[in-house]
């Protein structure tokens, strides 16, 4: 079978097309006939910085359809459609290969009206996503139809991969979202995904944009430049909220500490791969209820314009991500 590997790390071409036997699943795996793998950040990090599992096939999302198992996983799941999520973690093997082995509860029902395209995009944003909605002080713990009625979420960046799984998850579970971008081309995206309030954050004075929308502050801020956008974010929370922020535009940055304290103001770190196994079993549980609703698309209707590369180009697709393109970056292992 064919996959990318590399075995050092460093710029996208230390990757090669190789070829491998086929593996076989082990106790409680499945192995998965790989159809697309979807391209995150993480996976470049990872292999511009991080340390190669051996012969490492890189990212950790993808999506295929079930084709063996090993001891302990019902037969009965051969041939199902499914969404895979963190492959690579801790792991020699992602999913640009044709077939990957991993274990069961990684592998993901995926209904007949949900495309491997969506597949591809749900386990690191979604996942992401999910968690981020649900720290907040009271839950809930797991997203649902109503579970978030009555609360108002900031998420900033709404045209980013993890911002558009946010906004699509939020208003699925009832919340007023309101989104911050860069641009008007980003605004119309943010919409698409669902969005009722975008607010340009170059264009405009966002705290007090922000402010006049939700006069009472939001509840909940899917923050992914914290540095950059703490005092915004304090100055638009309601008493109790959560900043919820999973990425690092500075190695470190500073809070305000009277009115975060004042406010009970929670500032809360998420890093998808570490959250407790019991919310990751929400989150899984919440997004596959999502897709089965109807409730997350992808493409450019849903805000997030696709971007396709085949399994030889992956050094491409890596750079494509790494350069910020805007929307999902996919490649299409299998026709
Ligand atoms: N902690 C975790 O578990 C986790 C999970 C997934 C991703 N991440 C990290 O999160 C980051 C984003 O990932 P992604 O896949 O969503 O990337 P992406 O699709 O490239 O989106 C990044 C977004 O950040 C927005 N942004 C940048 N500066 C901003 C600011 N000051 N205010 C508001 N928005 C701002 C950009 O929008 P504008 O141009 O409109 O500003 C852009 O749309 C990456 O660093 C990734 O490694 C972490």
């Amino acid at each position: 079978m064919k996959a990318i590997t590399y075995k050092t790390s460093g710029a996208s071409d230390v990757m090669a097309l190789t070829d491998r036997p086929v593996p076989t699943p082990g106790e409680g795996e499945v192995r998965v006939a790989v159809r697309v793998s979807g391209v995150n950040p993480t996976d470049w990090k990872a292999r511009q910085g991080g340390t190669p599992h051996g012969e490492q096939v890189p990212n950790q999302d993808g999506s295929g359809v079930i084709d063996a198992v090993g001891p302990g996983v019902p037969e009965a799941r051969i041939g199902e459609r499914v969404w895979l999520w963190e492959a690579a973690w801790g792991r020699a093997d992602g999913t640009a290969q044709e077939y990957v082995t991993l274990p069961a509860r990684q592998a993901v029902a995926l209904p007949g009206h949900a495309s491997f395209d969506l597949g591809a995009s749900l386990g690191i944003p979604a996942l992401t996503a999910h968690r981020t909605l649900t720290v907040a002080d009271g839950g809930p713990s797991r997203l649902a139809p109503g579970a978030l009625a009555g609360r108002t979420v900031l998420v900033a960046g709404g045209a980013g991969a993890v911002g558009n799984a946010a906004i699509q998850l939020a208003r699925w579970a009832g919340a007023t979202v309101i989104t911050t971008v860069s641009g008007p081309a980003k605004g119309e995206l943010a919409k698409a995904a669902g969005a009722q309030h975008v607010v340009d954050y170059r264009a405009q004075d966002a705290a007090a944009e922000i402010r006049r929308i939700a006069p009472g502050g939001v509840d909940i801020v899917v923050e992914v430049a914290p540095a950059a956008n703490a005092a915004l974010d304090e100055a638009v929370t309601a008493p109790d909220a959560v900043v919820a922020f999973y990425a690092d535009d500075s190695a470190s940055f500073s809070v305000p500490a009277r009115p975060s304290m004042f406010a009970n103001l929670r500032w809360q770190g998420v890093l998808v791969y570490t959250v407790p196994a019991a919310a990751k079993d929400d989150a899984v549980a919440a997004v596959s209820a999502a897709v089965a609703d109807g409730a997350i698309r992808v493409g450019e209707s849903a805000g997030l314009p696709l971007h396709r590369f085949p399994l030889p180009r992956t050094a491409e697709a890596h750079d494509a991500v790494q350069q910020a393109v805007v929307g999902k970056v996919l490649i299409d292992v299998a026709g």
